[in-house]
């Protein structure tokens, strides 16, 4: 306990915000990312088991066949969290691991494995929040057109149907999508993520069913969990911020926010795509049927946000669609992900979101920092820029909550080092480091903070302050 207190001492001052009783502080992964056993007990193939293994797709062909084993060290991952004191865990479920064709048969192994996650969690108190999409869709039903054919968003339906049956009665926290804006721009605008495709129509039309499966899916889960339950989706956010005060940069920026930023907040929050975003991807509207924008807009309890850094712009007429990223920024600092650290980014979010968009209930789904982490010759793993990152992004959070913005909680991403999609495994977020050649996990300096700073905030250490 003594690196604990020694580490509580050194990173609490007197400006440390006190968070409510209520406020949750977790962590959270995706099944991909650290599951592995990806042959085991009649999981069927995802889309990014074969994007993996399509040669030049991720960094040195890594794939998440074995990722970090957590489908057999699951336990001993859950002592982890009780052991670092965390509050919540956000996991996402695969979905081929329940449905191996993605729709019909349910594997009952697959879905046994989730039953005992979940009540592992809450045996050590550990609220789950449950995601039901974090990318890994059954390649069945990409067989049929993925999120291009709008019967995966019905099959989506059912199989928010079938998991809500089985864990409804203990998971009182739901998440439908992670960053639709990835599955659709990343998977198939830019072929940077699974499925691999290159066209920006497809990314306007995969944009439309994974919103209409999310409105689908909403009262599916509400009519099968326990009552009190809460659903949400994980939105991603770069906010942008201009250069300088010419029109042209205005211009710049309102076009970077439409597509990074609005593209799914707005129809789920105001019922229509943002005017002009179509015209700005140079796409047709996408397939939209009488009836999508209202289901779409079904209410829902919270929204997650997933943030890590911001964009600067400048009008440039010489770049692509006239906006020129300022990178890097004079004197800021950057992740290994080559993002910026600018922890104000995430304030002036949650105050938007609130503000602009009425969202009455926000939860922080991932916040966090890739650095090259070393095991040193003690054994110890110090991460001075991730303790940082996250205590500056905490207090942030700290700030706004003061002001009168409603967050619910905070989630790290990650708890445990993993495989960072098209990064591999060269890029590490976790709060405990994993030694990929034999699996042994080590908590981090910052995971060692991340307790302390839960547990004062739990013995009520400090006066709440907004400067
Ligand atoms: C988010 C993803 C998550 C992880 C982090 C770094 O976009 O949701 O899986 O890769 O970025």
């Amino acid at each position: 306990m003594s690196i604990t207190n020694d580490v509580e001492q050194q990173t609490m001052t007197a400006t440390t915000p006190v968070f409510p009783a209520t406020f949750l502080w977790g962590t959270a992964t995706s099944s991909y990312q650290i599951e592995g056993a990806v042959h085991e007990d009649g999981r069927g193939q995802s889309t990014w088991d074969v994007f993996a293994a399509t040669l030049g797709k991720t960094y040195q062909g890594e794939t998440g066949e074995v990722a970090v084993d957590h489908y057999h060290r699951m336990p001993q991952d859950v002592e982890i969290m009780a052991q670092l004191g965390i509050g919540a865990y956000r996991f996402s479920l695969a979905w081929p691991r329940i449905m191996p064709d993605g729709r019909g048969s349910i594997n009952t192994r697959g879905l046994d494995f989730y039953d005992r996650l979940v009540d592992a969690l809450l045996a050590k108190g550990i609220r789950p929040i449950a995601t039901l999409y974090h990318w890994d869709l059954p390649i069945a039903l990409h067989n049929e057109g993925g999120w291009l054919n709008r019967d995966t968003a019905y099959a989506f339906a059912d199989y928010a149907e079938v998991v809500a049956r089985q864990l409804g009665d203990r998971v009182g926290t739901w998440i439908t999508h992670n960053e639709p804006w990835c599955s659709a721009y990343l998977g198939y605008g830019a072929g940077l993520h699974a499925p691999g495709i290159q066209d920006m129509q497809s990314a306007a039309t995969a944009g439309h069913h994974l919103l209409l499966s999310h409105g689908l899916a909403v009262p599916r889960l509400r009519t099968h969990t326990h009552t009190g339950t809460q659903v949400g989706i994980a939105l991603n956010f770069t906010p942008v911020y201009a250069a300088d005060d010419t029109p042209e940069t205005a211009q710049a920026k309102a076009r970077a926010d439409r597509f990074n930023n609005r593209w799914f907040v707005e129809p789920l929050y105001k019922g229509v795509y943002p005017e002009h975003l179509f015209e700005d991807m140079g796409v047709r509207p996408p397939p939209i049927q009488d009836g999508d924008a209202a289901i779409i807009a079904t209410p829902i309890d919270f929204l997650g946000v997933n943030n890590y850094s911001r964009m600067v712009v400048r009008g440039n007429a010489a770049k692509p669609d006239g906006i020129e990223y300022i990178a890097p920024v004079p004197g800021a600092t950057y992740t290994e992900m080559g993002w910026e650290v600018y922890p104000q980014a995430i304030g002036d979010l949650l105050t938007r979101l609130h503000k602009e968009y009425g969202v009455a209930s926000l939860l922080i789904t991932e916040n966090g920092a890739a650095f090259d982490d070393k095991v040193d010759d003690d054994g110890k793993v110090s991460d001075p820029q991730r303790v940082a990152y996250l205590r500056e992004h905490i207090h942030a959070v700290g700030h706004v909550l003061a002001q009168g913005v409603p967050v619910q909680g905070y989630l790290v991403w990650s708890l445990l080092d993993n495989y960072e999609w098209a990064e591999g495994y060269s890029k590490r977020f976790g709060i405990v480091y994993v030694d990929y050649a034999t699996q042994q996990r080590v908590i981090k300096e910052s995971g060692h903070w991340y307790a302390a700073f839960i547990a004062s905030q739990k013995r009520g250490l400090y006066t709440p302050t907004a400067q």
